[in-house]
């Protein structure tokens, strides 16, 4: 795990936007693994901005993105797709049918889990995952307690997850309970990651996953076992780091 630690949220962003571009500037028919959230609105948006600025092309780009919630259609102003849709897809040259969300209507969501994986398989593996940290520490949608060798799967939120991404949601509008997620064995097969974490409200998780130990506990923890991982950040998610493990990880 290589660490990488900007003053601000801003700074943060504009770095793994920076890795995002030259992934796709360096292999334009790239693969890459998305995430939604608050966290990754400042990448996207650099990425939007370089890319009218005409640094990348989205041409050849496939993307898989690592969740969904079961029961909002695509265009459900609170699901990914659409947030996907709003922060990127509809910006750049990327071509529609090969952007990938699971899908939260489908009529077994065990079937559309399997499908997904198989999908990422038939495409040769993910590239370049970027990834969020949930403030229980979770990935994706996989809660703590989630196994390291877990697959794309249907799964429970747990309330404090909801309760954490209910200002997502329109007031009244009703906030799913359970997920389509990619597994972390499956994100642990990327062959690169790059996780963001921004603000005091990750610090803990962000220690958690990076200081040890590697247990089912603490999804972020699992990361450790990547070859090619980066955790980049900004110093007040890096606050509850030591010193000395900032030292080791320093890219
Ligand atoms: C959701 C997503 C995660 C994301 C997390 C953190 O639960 N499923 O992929 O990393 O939220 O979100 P935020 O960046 O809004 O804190």
């Amino acid at each position: 795990m290589k660490i990488i630690i900007k003053d601000s949220a801003a700074d943060a962003s504009a770095a793994v936007a920076d890795i995002l571009l030259r992934q796709i500037i360096q292999k334009p028919e790239s693969v890459l693994g998305l995430p939604t959230g608050g966290t990754p609105l400042g990448v996207y948006a650099r990425v939007r901005e370089a890319y009218q600025h005409g640094r990348g092309s989205f041409a050849a780009v496939t993307t898989f993105n690592l969740d969904e919630y079961i029961g909002l259609a695509a265009d459900d102003p609170a699901s990914y797709a659409h947030y996907m849709s709003e922060n990127l897809f509809a910006h750049v040259n990327i071509d529609a049918s090969r952007t990938h969300i699971p899908s939260g209507m489908a009529v077994d969501p065990d079937i559309e889990a399997a499908r997904y994986e198989s999908l990422i398989t038939a495409y040769g593996g993910i590239d370049l995952m970027l990834l969020g940290l949930g403030r229980n520490a979770h990935i994706g949608f996989n809660e703590p307690g989630s196994a390291h060798g877990s697959r794309t799967r249907r799964v429970s939120l747990t309330p404090s997850t909801i309760e954490a991404n209910a200002g997502y949601f329109a007031p009244g509008a009703r906030q799913p309970s359970h997920a389509i997620t990619m597994g972390i064995g499956t994100i642990l097969e990327c062959r690169k990651i790059v996780v963001l974490a921004t603000g005091p409200e990750k610090a803990e998780a962000v220690a958690a996953s990076v200081n040890g130990p590697s247990s089912d506990d603490v999804p972020g923890s699992a990361l450790m076992r990547h070859h090619d991982t980066t955790i980049v950040l900004d110093k007040a998610a890096a606050r509850d780091l030591e010193r000395s493990k900032i030292r080791e990880l320093e890219a």
